[in-house]
């Protein structure tokens, strides 16, 4: 029998199934007085404390959180590392911000210890929140990616990040060549792909930074290891768009432009997708690849309104995610919050156990990591959170009138929360929130 490491009770929360797809109430299985053992960095039992609790023996450390709700820990699907000293710059949409803010600052990333310091930072940001798997974009310099994957090995935490491929369109110091991008990132791939809980993302930034050459470099990349990554940006901005369309006459959209290179599939994800073709739509679906909402950088950088209806009744897998710094918060409970707002503003419904189905098991789904993360069952690995829904003032007198209701108790955290509601997050079967 494995020796139990720590116990977590208190009230659980997960999904087996999409609430949209098998009914609001078929999708999850809630605990009252429950018990997650966990031995060896993952959950080797879920179930009522009163049976559990007899199987482990005494002296065997439990964590006591009853009255809290135990889910699995945040999953965020688009986010920028080296970002995390420009979020909240005032003024720009995407195309002045990144020449004004992002690529100015992306550039100290160079600087290995400067990395390694914004990769502690960034970190410590995402467990303090509940994060605790991310698609990460770091910069074009192979030292951030070295900086970022080390310091996730150091956490335990798992990962899907990449270097940014980017050889046109931005400063001197900011780029890469067709050439070395390959080398570099296949490089890196080859090293950090697989090892240990650490997974490698082909990252060409966008159609608009990468010459033709640096796009079919990429798809070699694809080709040669099927089983990566790809990560980039598609339809954000309406001036990026008419870009695209100028730089790649030949191409019928933007999303043409990535399929033409072979960069759809299943492991690819795509930041924002707010203003697509109905063509391009039939393409993300039958490539099974993957579009990420980010609704508080849609609405900071006056981007536009992600149209969450279309994209899934067009079968589009759809995630959600924070794509920080052009997004406000590293907060997945705020970015619900403003996902909900979002959708709102176009007649569309997302109940609060929806929004919590898709910030934990199905944005492991669509990372094709369902197996591993995102749910509370045996054999998963033990990332686990902790939330408070009385955490603030406004939110202990609002949960006075809810009485027992787990959806308006879920809503009030996605509308209310944030990190103050995070009260531990679990890293492989250990406490990793930062003081
Ligand atoms: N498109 C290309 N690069 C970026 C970026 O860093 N942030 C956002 N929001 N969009 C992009
Ligand atoms: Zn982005």
């Amino acid at each position: 029998p494995v020796k139990i490491e720590r116990a977590l009770r208190g009230r659980l929360l997960s999904f087996h199934a999409d609430p949209r797809i098998v009914g609001p109430d078929a999708g999850h299985r809630y605990i009252e007085d429950g018990v997650v053992l966990m031995s060896g960095g993952r959950i080797v039992a879920v179930g009522e404390a009163t049976a559990l609790l007899q199987r482990i023996p005494t002296g065997t450390a439990v964590d006591d959180h009853r009255g809290r709700l135990i889910l699995p820990g945040f999953v965020d699907t688009h986010i920028h590392y080296p970002q995390t000293r420009v979020i909240g710059s005032y003024g720009e949409q995407l195309l002045e911000w990144l020449q004004k803010y992002t690529f100015v600052e992306e550039q100290r990333l160079r600087d290995r210890s400067h990395a390694e310091h914004v990769a502690r930072f960034f970190f410590d940001e995402l467990l303090r929140h509940g994060t605790t798997t991310a698609a990460v974009y770091c910069s074009v310099h192979p030292e951030s990616v070295e900086a970022f994957f080390a310091e996730s090995e150091r956490r335990g935490t798992r990962m899907v990040a990449g270097k940014v491929m980017m050889d046109r369109n931005a400063p001197e110091a900011l780029t890469d060549t067709a050439e070395s991008g390959y080398r570099e990132s296949r490089a890196l791939l080859r090293r950090w792909h697989g090892r240990g809980r650490q997974l490698y993302a082909i990252t060409p930034r966008f159609a608009i930074t990468s010459t033709p050459e640096q796009l079919e470099a990429s798809g070699a990349l694809v080709r040669e290891f099927p089983d990566a990554y790809v990560q980039t940006h598609l339809g954000e901005n309406l001036a990026e768009i008419a870009l695209v369309k100028e730089m790649f006459p030949a191409a019928k959209t933007y999303a043409d432009v990535y399929q033409r290179y072979g960069l759809l599939g299943p492991k690819s994800i795509f930041g924002h997708c707010i203003y697509l073709e109905d063509s391009e739509v039939e393409a993300l679906a039958a490539s099974g690849s993957v579009a990420a909402f980010c609704p508080t950088s849609n609405l900071f950088l006056g981007s536009g309104l992600f149209d969450m209806r279309r994209l899934q009744h067009g079968d589009v897998r759809v995630g959600v995610a924070t794509d920080v710094g052009g997004g406000t918060t590293y907060s997945m409970l705020q970015t619900a919050n403003e996902a909900y707002k979002v959708l709102q503003m176009q007649g569309q419904r997302w109940p609060a156990l929806q929004a919590f189905y898709m910030m934990t098991r199905g944005n492991a789904s669509v990372l094709g990591l369902g197996d591993r993360i995102g749910s509370l069952e045996n054999g998963r690995e033990a990332d686990i959170i902790v939330l408070d829904a009385r955490a603030t003032p406004a939110m202990a007198h609002r949960m006075e009138c809810i009485d027992g209701n787990l959806a308006e108790e879920l809503f009030l955290l996605m509308t209310l929360g944030d990190d103050r509601c995070v009260v531990e997050t679990y890293v492989a079967g250990r406490p990793a929130k930062p003081m």
